[in-house]
């Protein structure tokens, strides 16, 4: 069933280990990611960025296609529906839509206004049951139209922010959305380690990022702090180069294989096999 984050976060944070957070984009993102969970028998979170519940058709839709695949497909494993960087406004639709978790970014912003908007978030979402995550210092990259500068969190605004009474708090630590280049120089474990001891041992740290980083490196940072890796680049190019396999060899024009559900299954197969492996990595199965 859906379940707001706070709980199992918590759980994962003081057991040292990872929850990973899986952008969906349509209906079969969405069914490959909980079957895998289902089948690892792992806690999961399935979110959204904004822009992808808009393709979608908008956020009452995701919840009510995320409920009903949760009843179709048996998922008795807890699933937390979360909206995946969102501006204010957006925050507070998907608390009013159905959504369990919201990550109000506000990283963007001053930091006065940023922590500001996070408290009002966070009032709103607890009176709902819901978890908050929110955002200190940029993550590099961009996805979805979100580009941020790639700085390092710092210190004290981690600590202010926690106060708000936030349930987990995405914080730089030289991680990137997408591809990571050549040259990044991993994951800065020192900081991490700053971040962990100013803001206590029972606040989950959240990794964006997390396509593309070493399986080491993500281990040891979940040992240091790090329960919920978000993962979206791995899953989508995971996604098309299965499907671009399925037309270059022509299975396409074999029988009825241009069948759209024939032509997306192998991405779909393709999602559920990364997923499951990211939930060994992250130390989750069996775990929910
Ligand atoms: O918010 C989503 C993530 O941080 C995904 O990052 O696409 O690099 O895996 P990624
Ligand atoms: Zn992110």
């Amino acid at each position: 069933s859906l379940v707001s984050g706070s709980e199992i976060f918590k759980e994962a944070r003081k057991n040292g280990y990872a929850i990973g957070a899986y952008n969906t984009n349509n209906l079969e993102w969405t069914q490959a990611i909980l079957q895998s969970a289902q089948e690892k028998n792992a806690p999961v979170l399935i979110q959204t960025s904004m822009g992808a519940a808009k393709y979608m058709g908008g956020y009452k839709l995701v919840v009510d296609m995320v409920n009903n695949l949760i009843d179709s497909m048996n998922i008795t494993v807890p699933v937390v529906l979360h909206l995946d960087h969102g501006e204010y406004e957006h925050a507070l639709e998907c608390i009013e839509a159905g959504y369990t978790s919201v990550m109000f970014d506000g990283s963007s912003l001053p930091f006065e206004e940023n922590l500001a908007k996070t408290k009002d978030v966070v009032k709103r979402a607890h009176a709902k049951g819901m978890s908050v995550e929110c955002e200190v210092g940029t993550i590099g990259g961009e996805e979805d139209g979100i580009v941020g500068t790639g700085e390092l969190a710092d210190i004290d605004e981690c600590i202010q922010m926690v106060n708000t009474g936030i349930d987990f708090l995405a914080c730089g630590i030289g991680n990137i959305h997408g591809v990571y280049p050549e040259n990044w120089k991993g994951l800065d474990f020192d900081h991490l380690q700053a971040i962990t001891e100013a803001v206590g041992k029972d606040v989950p740290l959240v990794l964006h990022g997390g396509s593309g980083i070493p399986q080491d490196q993500i281990e040891k940072a979940i040992t240091m702090g790090i329960s919920k890796v978000n993962v979206n680049t791995e899953f989508q190019i995971a996604f098309a180069k299965a499907t671009r396999q399925y037309i270059e060899d022509g299975k396409d024009q074999q029988g009825k294989g241009f069948d759209p559900r024939k032509l997306l299954a192998p991405g779909k197969e393709a999602i559920i096999k990364e997923a499951k492996n990211h939930i060994d990595w992250f130390g989750s199965a069996d775990k929910a």
